[in-house]
Protein backbone atom coordinates (compact mmCIF):
# COMPACT_ATOMS: atom_id res chain seq x y z
CA UNK A 1 0.00 0.00 0.00
CA UNK A 2 1.36 3.05 -0.96
CA UNK A 3 1.95 5.68 1.78
CA UNK A 4 -0.03 9.08 2.86
CA UNK A 5 1.34 12.09 1.20
CA UNK A 6 3.48 13.80 3.48
CA UNK A 7 3.96 17.62 3.70
CA UNK A 8 7.32 19.33 4.78
CA UNK A 9 8.15 22.47 4.95
CA UNK A 10 11.56 24.50 3.95
CA UNK A 11 12.79 27.19 5.68
CA UNK A 12 15.49 29.43 3.53
CA UNK A 13 17.28 31.30 6.39
CA UNK A 14 20.79 31.62 5.21
CA UNK A 15 20.79 34.99 3.28
CA UNK A 16 22.34 38.32 5.38
CA UNK A 17 20.02 40.97 4.92
CA UNK A 18 22.04 44.00 3.36
CA UNK A 19 19.04 45.88 2.56
CA UNK A 20 18.61 46.32 6.43
CA UNK A 21 21.58 47.94 7.41
CA UNK A 22 21.38 45.98 11.15
CA UNK A 23 24.17 44.46 12.81
CA UNK A 24 22.93 41.42 12.05
CA UNK A 25 20.83 39.19 9.47
CA UNK A 26 16.91 40.18 9.11
CA UNK A 27 16.02 36.72 10.40
CA UNK A 28 17.41 37.70 13.82
CA UNK A 29 16.07 41.22 14.57
CA UNK A 30 13.83 40.99 17.22
CA UNK A 31 9.89 40.98 16.29
CA UNK A 32 7.34 41.56 18.91
CA UNK A 33 9.54 39.43 21.75
CA UNK A 34 11.37 37.11 19.53
CA UNK A 35 13.17 36.70 16.11
CA UNK A 36 11.92 37.40 12.73
CA UNK A 37 12.87 33.51 12.33
CA UNK A 38 11.40 32.16 15.57
CA UNK A 39 8.10 34.09 14.42
CA UNK A 40 8.15 32.53 11.30
CA UNK A 41 9.00 28.99 12.76
CA UNK A 42 6.46 29.39 15.07
CA UNK A 43 3.86 29.92 12.49
CA UNK A 44 4.73 26.89 10.67
CA UNK A 45 4.69 24.97 13.62
CA UNK A 46 1.09 26.40 14.29
CA UNK A 47 -0.31 25.25 11.18
CA UNK A 48 -0.15 21.30 12.27
CA UNK A 49 0.55 20.28 8.57
CA UNK A 50 4.32 19.65 8.73
CA UNK A 51 6.19 16.36 8.95
CA UNK A 52 9.48 18.37 9.92
CA UNK A 53 10.58 21.60 8.98
CA UNK A 54 14.35 21.62 7.44
CA UNK A 55 16.16 25.41 8.33
CA UNK A 56 18.83 26.25 5.61
CA UNK A 57 21.42 28.01 7.70
CA UNK A 58 24.84 29.52 6.65
CA UNK A 59 27.64 28.08 8.04
CA UNK A 60 28.72 31.29 9.67
CA UNK A 61 25.58 31.36 11.70
CA UNK A 62 26.45 32.21 15.41
CA UNK A 63 22.67 33.20 16.34
CA UNK A 64 21.01 30.05 15.10
CA UNK A 65 22.23 27.70 17.79
CA UNK A 66 20.87 30.35 20.63
CA UNK A 67 17.28 29.49 19.38
CA UNK A 68 15.27 27.41 21.08
CA UNK A 69 13.64 26.25 17.94
CA UNK A 70 16.85 24.94 16.86
CA UNK A 71 16.44 22.15 18.76
CA UNK A 72 12.43 21.45 18.35
CA UNK A 73 11.67 17.65 17.78
CA UNK A 74 10.27 18.86 14.24
CA UNK A 75 12.84 21.34 13.36
CA UNK A 76 15.67 20.15 10.84
CA UNK A 77 19.00 21.97 10.29
CA UNK A 78 20.55 22.16 6.60
CA UNK A 79 23.66 23.88 5.26
CA UNK A 80 22.59 27.24 3.81
CA UNK A 81 23.88 28.05 0.11
CA UNK A 82 25.21 30.45 -2.02
CA UNK A 83 22.01 31.99 -3.35
CA UNK A 84 18.43 31.66 -2.34
CA UNK A 85 17.78 28.25 -4.27
CA UNK A 86 21.23 27.09 -3.30
CA UNK A 87 19.79 26.87 0.23
CA UNK A 88 16.23 25.34 -0.99
CA UNK A 89 18.26 22.53 -2.59
CA UNK A 90 20.35 21.79 0.12
CA UNK A 91 17.64 21.76 2.36
CA UNK A 92 15.44 19.62 0.12
CA UNK A 93 18.72 16.92 -0.11
CA UNK A 94 19.05 16.94 4.40
CA UNK A 95 14.70 15.50 3.74
CA UNK A 96 16.28 12.63 1.34
CA UNK A 97 16.09 9.83 3.54
CA UNK A 98 12.24 10.55 4.75
CA UNK A 99 10.61 12.14 2.12
CA UNK A 100 8.76 10.92 -0.99
CA UNK A 101 9.18 12.23 -4.59
CA UNK A 102 5.15 12.20 -3.99
CA UNK A 103 5.39 14.31 -1.42
CA UNK A 104 4.29 18.01 -1.04
CA UNK A 105 6.94 20.54 0.29
CA UNK A 106 6.11 23.87 1.68
CA UNK A 107 9.11 26.59 0.90
CA UNK A 108 8.65 30.05 2.74
CA UNK A 109 11.25 32.88 3.22
CA UNK A 110 12.53 33.17 7.18
CA UNK A 111 11.69 36.76 6.74
CA UNK A 112 8.09 36.48 5.97
CA UNK A 113 6.63 35.93 9.95
CA UNK A 114 3.13 36.85 9.13
CA UNK A 115 2.34 33.84 7.30
CA UNK A 116 -0.89 32.48 9.26
CA UNK A 117 -2.29 29.35 9.43
CA UNK A 118 -5.28 30.54 6.66
CA UNK A 119 -2.98 31.40 4.15
CA UNK A 120 -1.35 27.98 4.52
CA UNK A 121 -4.35 25.97 4.93
CA UNK A 122 -5.81 27.52 1.75
CA UNK A 123 -2.75 26.95 -0.35
CA UNK A 124 -2.87 22.94 0.59
CA UNK A 125 -6.58 23.06 -0.20
CA UNK A 126 -6.36 24.66 -3.77
CA UNK A 127 -3.56 22.33 -4.66
CA UNK A 128 -3.29 19.63 -3.18
CA UNK A 129 -4.97 17.87 -6.54
CA UNK A 130 -2.88 19.52 -8.90
CA UNK A 131 -0.31 17.97 -10.65
CA UNK A 132 2.33 20.57 -10.51
CA UNK A 133 1.75 23.08 -7.82
CA UNK A 134 1.75 26.76 -7.46
CA UNK A 135 2.25 29.87 -5.26
CA UNK A 136 0.55 32.39 -3.02
CA UNK A 137 0.62 35.76 -4.65
CA UNK A 138 -0.73 39.18 -4.71
CA UNK A 139 -2.17 41.46 -7.92
CA UNK A 140 -0.83 44.77 -7.87
CA UNK A 141 -3.52 47.53 -7.17
CA UNK A 142 -1.35 49.83 -8.50
CA UNK A 143 -0.23 51.12 -12.37
CA UNK A 144 3.32 49.59 -13.33
CA UNK A 145 5.69 50.89 -15.57
CA UNK A 146 8.24 49.99 -17.60
CA UNK A 147 11.03 52.39 -17.25
CA UNK A 148 14.68 53.31 -19.31
CA UNK A 149 16.70 55.01 -16.63
CA UNK A 150 14.22 57.62 -15.07
CA UNK A 151 11.82 57.64 -18.16
CA UNK A 152 8.72 55.67 -18.37
CA UNK A 153 8.74 53.89 -21.86
CA UNK A 154 5.53 51.97 -20.89
CA UNK A 155 2.23 51.10 -18.80
CA UNK A 156 1.94 47.22 -18.61
CA UNK A 157 -1.36 45.55 -17.85
CA UNK A 158 -1.45 45.06 -14.53
CA UNK A 159 -4.22 42.55 -14.65
CA UNK A 160 -1.56 40.03 -15.78
CA UNK A 161 1.01 41.11 -12.98
CA UNK A 162 0.74 38.98 -9.92
CA UNK A 163 3.82 39.66 -7.41
CA UNK A 164 4.73 36.08 -6.09
CA UNK A 165 5.00 35.35 -2.45
CA UNK A 166 5.60 32.27 -0.02
CA UNK A 167 4.81 29.19 0.51
CA UNK A 168 5.42 27.91 -2.84
CA UNK A 169 4.35 24.23 -2.94
CA UNK A 170 5.71 21.38 -4.95
CA UNK A 171 6.63 17.72 -5.41
CA UNK A 172 9.52 16.93 -3.30
CA UNK A 173 11.09 14.95 -6.42
CA UNK A 174 9.65 17.66 -8.98
CA UNK A 175 11.29 20.43 -7.18
CA UNK A 176 14.45 18.96 -6.43
CA UNK A 177 15.16 17.40 -10.26
CA UNK A 178 13.63 21.33 -11.30
CA UNK A 179 16.44 23.17 -8.61
CA UNK A 180 19.07 20.97 -9.76
CA UNK A 181 18.70 21.69 -13.41
CA UNK A 182 18.70 25.10 -13.08
CA UNK A 183 21.88 25.17 -10.37
CA UNK A 184 23.95 28.31 -10.77
CA UNK A 185 21.13 30.20 -12.74
CA UNK A 186 20.36 34.01 -11.42
CA UNK A 187 17.34 34.05 -12.78
CA UNK A 188 16.27 31.44 -10.18
CA UNK A 189 14.88 33.82 -7.72
CA UNK A 190 11.73 31.74 -6.53
CA UNK A 191 10.60 28.30 -7.14
CA UNK A 192 8.37 28.16 -9.47
CA UNK A 193 10.78 29.95 -12.15
CA UNK A 194 12.77 26.73 -11.69
CA UNK A 195 9.82 24.74 -12.68
CA UNK A 196 8.74 27.34 -15.39
CA UNK A 197 12.38 27.10 -16.58
CA UNK A 198 11.56 23.14 -17.08
CA UNK A 199 8.39 24.17 -19.48
CA UNK A 200 5.60 23.28 -16.42
CA UNK A 201 2.82 26.12 -15.28
CA UNK A 202 2.57 26.15 -11.45
CA UNK A 203 -0.64 28.07 -10.65
CA UNK A 204 -1.13 31.14 -8.25
CA UNK A 205 -3.55 30.99 -5.33
CA UNK A 206 -4.28 34.77 -3.99
CA UNK A 207 -2.60 35.13 -0.58
CA UNK A 208 -3.29 37.57 1.95
CA UNK A 209 -1.61 41.15 1.78
CA UNK A 210 -0.24 40.70 5.40
CA UNK A 211 2.45 38.06 4.04
CA UNK A 212 4.79 40.74 3.75
CA UNK A 213 8.79 40.05 3.29
CA UNK A 214 10.79 41.69 5.81
CA UNK A 215 13.40 43.62 3.09
CA UNK A 216 13.71 47.23 5.06
CA UNK A 217 14.20 48.75 8.32
CA UNK A 218 10.46 50.02 8.17
CA UNK A 219 9.09 47.12 7.06
CA UNK A 220 9.60 45.81 11.52
CA UNK A 221 7.50 48.17 12.56
CA UNK A 222 4.63 47.28 9.49
CA UNK A 223 5.00 43.58 10.35
CA UNK A 224 4.30 43.89 14.06
CA UNK A 225 1.29 45.84 13.49
CA UNK A 226 -0.02 43.00 11.44
CA UNK A 227 1.09 40.25 13.87
CA UNK A 228 -1.27 42.46 16.38
CA UNK A 229 -3.81 43.01 14.32
CA UNK A 230 -4.25 38.93 13.55
CA UNK A 231 -4.24 38.11 17.11
O1 LIG B 1 17.18 38.40 0.34
P1 LIG B 1 15.79 37.88 0.22
O2 LIG B 1 14.83 38.61 1.10
O3 LIG B 1 15.29 37.76 -1.19
O4 LIG B 1 15.85 36.39 0.79
C1 LIG B 1 14.71 35.56 0.82
C2 LIG B 1 14.97 34.40 1.77
O5 LIG B 1 16.01 33.56 1.26
C3 LIG B 1 15.41 34.86 3.15
O6 LIG B 1 14.67 34.09 4.09
C4 LIG B 1 16.89 34.55 3.17
O7 LIG B 1 17.41 34.24 4.46
C5 LIG B 1 16.98 33.34 2.26
N1 LIG B 1 18.32 33.14 1.64
C6 LIG B 1 18.99 31.93 1.85
N2 LIG B 1 20.24 31.74 1.28
C7 LIG B 1 20.82 32.70 0.54
C8 LIG B 1 20.15 33.93 0.31
C9 LIG B 1 18.87 34.11 0.87
O8 LIG B 1 18.50 31.05 2.54
N3 LIG B 1 22.05 32.48 0.03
Amino acid sequence: MKNATKFWAIVPAAGVGKRMQADRPKQYLPLTGKTVLEQTLNRLLQADVFSAIAVAISKEDPYWPELECSIHEKVITASGGKERADSVLSALKSLRKQASDDDWVLVHDAARPCITSTDIHFLIKSLNNDDIGGILALSSHDTLKNVDGIKITETIDRSIIWRALTPQMFRYGMLKHALEAAEGNPAVTDEASALEMQGLQPKIVEGRPDNIKITRPEDLALAQFYMEQQK
